[in-house]
């Protein structure tokens, strides 16, 4: 079996963020997106990945990710010249997928499921599709499957306005090679894009085994500032462990689970976790609390900050305000002015200044 991770498109979601980036590189718990989708397909033994990239963002993808050595898996970059519609990509995949049955999972996702469980029901059931379900409260923001009692898919529809169901689908399917002829069979939808959910309808209506199943773990969004919050807060508080690669001094003082990388310096600071501290980060005089991701070469001097997440090479210095609930993007700088009034909450996005005077 081989894998295909969906990491083309463009990132337009988490704007500012993703103005200037990929989408699936944003950092949760200071591991990008994409990686728990390739560690999932890894841990189910998969070891042949192809990662679908567009020309605007695949260089960093490829950049940031690698050939797969570190995931212990071989990865192939797969370009596609535009984000033409998810089938597309399984499309312009075939050459690499070839007639291997496959799993495809939408690299912006961020899924706890076990792959190799579903995997093992699509074999011995001799499935031709399958794919995961999570019952939702908004159905018409994703595609939407009717299943029977059985589990059997009886219909799918893309995104619609009276959804005839709760369970939306997650963004991972699973094939037999049978469905590159049910791509071959369909038309691009009104908004101009080949559906996979047009190419597994056409199976079903081609009385192929077609099932769904629901996922029993978190699926979580990160398409705005606090579902990336809440799905930082959801990844620390489950799959976080304690590890300190980094210089504490004695006046520090960490508590609870907590992650230092190597070459980061902590002084005078009290670390409450689960917190995650990147590598080559320089804080001091710092508060940090519960649920904050602070990403590489971060340097914090004089900050209070709880339940926020900050991307590499960012600055903040001297707030005398608790900073909660934000995000700080790239190579930001934020500084306060001594004496500021008030309770602070941002979304700062790559390569802002701020100084409040
Ligand atoms: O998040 C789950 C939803 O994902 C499903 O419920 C929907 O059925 C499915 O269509 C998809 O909807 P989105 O609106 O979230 O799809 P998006 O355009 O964000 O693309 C999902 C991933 O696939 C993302 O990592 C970008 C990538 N992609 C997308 C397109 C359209 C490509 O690599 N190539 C493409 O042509």
């Amino acid at each position: 079996m081989k894998a295909i991770i969906l990491s083309g498109g463009k990132g337009t979601r988490l704007r500012p963020l993703t103005y200037t980036g990929a989408k699936q590189l944003v950092p949760v718990a200071n591991k990008p997106i994409l990686w728990y989708g390739i560690e999932s397909i890894v841990a189910a033994g998969i070891t042949e990945i192809g990662i679908i990239i567009s020309p605007e963002t695949g260089e960093e993808v490829k950049a940031k990710t690698g050939d797969g050595e570190q995931f212990g898996a071989k990865i192939t970059y797969i370009l596609q010249d535009k984000p033409a519609g998810l089938a597309h990509a399984v499309k312009i995949a075939q050459p690499f997928l070839q007639d291997a049955p496959f799993v495809m999972y939408l690299g912006d996702n961020l899924v706890q499921s076990d792959l190799d469980l579903f995997i093992e029901q699509f074999k011995s059931s001799h499935l031709d599709a399958l794919t995961l379900l999570c019952p939702v409260a908004n159905p018409s923001a994703f595609g939407v499957a009717t299943v029977d009692e059985q589990g059997r898919l009886l219909q799918l529809i893309e995104k619609p306005k009276n959804p005839p169901s709760n369970l939306a689908l997650v963004g991972i399917y699973i094939f037999s090679p049978i469905i590159h002829h049910a791509i071959n069979s369909i038309q691009p939808s009104a908004r101009g894009e080949l559906e996979i959910t047009d190419a597994i309808q056409a199976l079903i209506d081609q009385q192929k085994a077609v099932e769904a199943r629901q996922i029993r773990g978190w699926w979580l969004d990160t398409g705005k500032k606090d579902d990336l919050l809440e799905a930082n807060r959801v990844i620390l508080d489950t799959c976080l462990q304690s590890q300190n690669q980094g210089q504490v001094d004695e006046r520090s003082q960490i508590i609870g689970r907590v992650q230092i990388g190597t070459g980061s310096t902590i002084t005078n600071c009290t670390i409450r976790g689960p917190v995650t501290i990147g590598q080559n980060c320089h804080l001091e005089n710092c508060f940090v609390g519960p649920y904050s991701s602070i990403a590489d070469q971060v340097r914090l001097v004089d900050v209070d900050l709880e339940h926020s997440v900050i991307l590499q090479g960012a600055k903040v210095e001297g707030i005398h305000h608790r900073i909660v609930d934000s995000v700080i993007g790239q190579r930001a700088y934020v500084k306060e002015a001594p004496r500021r009034p008030k309770a602070l909450r941002f979304m700062i996005g790559d390569d802002c200044q701020i100084e409040l005077n």
